[in-house]
């Protein structure tokens, strides 16, 4: 077989900086029989500063190319003042919606080192291990019209669309379906159809999905407000939630603090399977951002993106034993004490910086 290509985009702020302990892990790996040729490209801000635009056509033709991509995080307030079309975030939701990768994966689980690490007690976390499917190509964040007209009496409107057509419904809880087949079983959907049509239609088509196809699986529905709630209340009453794109983005970022830290939550985003070679196009990234407050101290916490890398190896490589060798390489650096920055605090531990970090993950793989 041939060597699979990954693009990596390292993008801006704490990006490069954990991309670069990646790096070490994707060279482990390949000194270990599993090579990958690397490509690298801009994104981001980055991209804006070199191209104008926040990613380049030649980078998009790559991305398509490539067996995966690798993201680590784009944005900043060096672009805060760049026009909204090629501001950084603009690259990512191209790659997104170019890729077509509608289904964003976000498990959260919490290891047993940092069960003290999260806002809520050790008890409500402890063992924790849940999976946010979030629709990505579709909802409010690519909804037409999307504008900021001036209405010519002082007054300006500003309007987002939310749409939904029924097949994006249907595809993005099929995956969810699919998941928790291979987890507990059991999925819980979260919209507001008590406010929103395309609550409505959600709710309607995920359930009819669900007794067509997944009549194995328990289903079960809840309004996404509440569903904030509980997730904060009793997070492990759950195994599967699909949602859609904008509370999908909420709810991952309540969740990463069910884990200790928004810099341990990695995210595979993936395509359809093609229909000759059952290949699915997929971005890989974590779901924290560019962290400006931190970048260039040494104080970002790699794990996300590493772990981002080992659901790469799962997902589109079929190295499944890999990602385990690699997510178990983790969870030893952590049990031995280890920790970022962002990680001090109950129980002390052993303080390391970002590349110390990445150093240590190498090390633990053997
Ligand atoms: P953020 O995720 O960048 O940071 C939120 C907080 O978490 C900060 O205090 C930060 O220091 C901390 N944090 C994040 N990642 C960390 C890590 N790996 N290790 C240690 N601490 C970490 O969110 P923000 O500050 O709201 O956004 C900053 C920029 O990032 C914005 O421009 C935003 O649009 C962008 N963003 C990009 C992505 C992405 O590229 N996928 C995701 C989210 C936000
Ligand atoms: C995420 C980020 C992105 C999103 C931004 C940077 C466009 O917050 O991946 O969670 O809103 O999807
Ligand atoms: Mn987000």
């Amino acid at each position: 077989m041939a060597t699979p290509t990954l693009l990596i985009l390292p993008g801006d702020g704490i990006g490069p900086e954990v991309m670069a302990e990646v790096r070490k892990v994707i060279g482990w790996f390949g000194a270990n029989g599993r090579p990958f040729t690397v490509e690298e490209e801009l994104v981001g801000g980055c991209a804006y500063d070199a191209h104008g635009a926040a990613i380049s056509d030649a980078a998009m033709e790559k991305a398509q190319a490539a067996d995966a991509v690798l993201l680590a995080a784009v944005g900043g307030p060096k672009w805060d003042k760049v026009p909204y079309d090629v501001r950084p975030e603009a690259g990512l939701l191209r790659l997104r919606k170019d890729l077509e990768l509608f289904a964003n994966l976000r498990p959260a689980k919490c290891f047993d080192a940092l069960a003290d690490f999260s806002s809520l007690k050790r008890e409500l976390v402890e063992g924790l291990d849940i999976l946010i499917v979030r629709e990505l190509t579709g909802g409010v964040y690519f909804g037409e019209p999307k504008t900021i007209t001036d209405l010519g009496n002082g007054q300006k409107r500003a309007i987002d669309t939310q749409v939904y057509d029924s097949f994006e419904i249907e595809r993005i809880s099929a995956v969810a379906f699919e998941m928790a087949r291979v987890r507990d079983k059991r999925v819980c959907s979260m919209e507001k159809r008590n406010v929103m049509k395309s609550g409505v239609l959600w709710n309607e088509v995920v359930q009819q999905t669900h007794d067509a196809r997944f009549p194995d699986v328990e289903l079960s529905h809840m309004l996404a407000d509440a569903g904030g709630m509980q997730l904060v209340r009793a997070p492990k009453q759950f195994d599967v939630i699909v949602t859609d794109n904008l509370f999908g983005d909420m709810l991952s970022d309540v969740a990463a603090m069910l884990t200790g830290s928004l810099g341990m939550l990695p995210s595979a985003s993936l395509g359809a399977p093609d229909p000759k070679t059952g290949r699915r196009k997929a971005l890989y990234e974590p779901v924290h951002g560019s962290a400006p407050d931190i970048a260039g101290q040494g104080k970002a916490n790699p794990i996300a993106c590493i772990l981002s890398f080992a659901m790469a190896l799962r997902y589109s490589f079929d190295a499944g034993a890999d990602a385990d060798r690699l997510e178990a390489a983790v969870e030893r650096v952590l049990a031995d004490g280890l920790r970022t920055a962002d990680l001090i605090g109950p129980g002390g531990g052993k303080a390391v910086t970002t590349s110390e970090m990445g150093d240590a993950i190498v090390a633990a793989l053997g």
